[in-house]
């Protein structure tokens, strides 16, 4: 049987690349594998895990998402001529006080997040369509189904991928086309240390008010500690990747820690959003009610 075709946007590290090693790996060689990342110099972790041992199940590509010419090069590099299973993974953070954020870091973040994932979906779009199917899996947060203070933008940008998605899904199942979204909380990854984010003292923060610092300080503590005790591992990531391709009908949200996170029920449950908030509050801030 032929191989899958599969193409994964972000695989110099983290989530992309622990996907594009296990599918690489797969014991039936069941997946081609096109790993594109925007920096080829960052190529060494994805070949040292590997160990040049998938030849035949691997390919390595430039692909910056923000440009549409650098997707359409990566797509015309694809040997096969077609794309079975699009993974948009790329994505950054942006953390601190909304005032002090600038607007080219909050555009960079909107241009990678959102845009990024719907320029990758644009280019491949039409040649799915043409093979009367095709998946298209994104990974998604939590951060898009809740909002999180100190990462408004970001949030705003994970909020606006679930309705592009959400929009997507419904079309393109007239086309044999399944869009899925790998929910994600807390992942061990090199996500904290890449974002861009305010840190306490910057000069940037000087003009906020000294509430809001004394909240990002508790911000801080709390990511933290979430990060530390109760991140999952890509691996976990990866497992629920693979339960959404090997499915014949694949679920349009899957999420990695289980079933549906208890904050995120709630606004479900109390759909005007005051419990959202006065529970994400006291969790987040509450030494400062004490
Ligand atoms: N880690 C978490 O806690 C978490 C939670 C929920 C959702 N997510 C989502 O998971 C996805 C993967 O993140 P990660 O946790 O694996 O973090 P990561 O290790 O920082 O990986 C992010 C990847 O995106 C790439 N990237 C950034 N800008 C890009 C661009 N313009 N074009 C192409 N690639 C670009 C990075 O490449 P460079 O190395 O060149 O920067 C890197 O390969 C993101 O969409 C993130 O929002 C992560």
């Amino acid at each position: 049987m032929d191989k899958k075709v599969v193409l994964i946007t972000g695989c110099s590290s983290g989530i992309g690349l622990s996907l594009a090693v296990r599918l690489a790996s797969d014991p039936d060689k069941a997946f081609k594998v096109y790993a594109t990342m925007r920096n080829l110099a960052k190529q060494e972790r994805l070949l040292e895990c590997v160990k040049s041992l998938h030849k035949d199940t691997l390919d390595i590509l430039q692909m910056d998402v923000t440009g549409r010419q650098s997707i359409l090069d990566a797509r015309d590099r694809v040997v096969e001529k077609r794309v079975d299973i699009l993974v948009c993974n790329a994505g950054v953070g942006l953390m601190g006080p909304l005032e002090a954020q600038s607007l080219d870091s909050m555009r960079q973040i909107v241009e990678v997040n959102l845009f990024g994932t719907i320029q990758a979906i644009q280019a491949f779009l039409p040649g799915m369509k043409a093979q009367g199917r095709g998946r298209i899996l994104v990974t998604g947060s939590t951060g898009g189904l809740q909002g999180l203070p100190f990462n408004e933008v970001y949030c705003a940008s994970k909020f606006a991928i679930e309705g592009a998605c959400e929009s997507l899904a419904v079309l393109l199942q007239h086309f044999n086309i399944h869009v899925s979204l790998i929910e994600c909380g807390p992942v061990n990854t090199d996500f904290l240390v890449n974002l861009q984010r305010a840190e306490l003292g910057d000069s940037s923060l000087q003009q906020v008010d000294g509430l809001t610092l004394s909240l990002y300080e508790k911000y801080l503590q709390h990511c933290g500690s979430v990060f530390q005790n109760a991140a999952q591992d890509t691996d976990d990531i990866v497992k629920v990747f693979l339960e959404a391709i090997r499915s014949a009908s694949p679920a349009f949200r899957y999420f990695t820690g289980g079933g549906v996170p208890p904050l995120i029920k709630l606004k479900v449950t109390h759909p005007d959003g005051s419990r959202y908030i006065s529970a994400l509050s006291k969790i987040m801030f509450s030494a400062e009610e004490q």
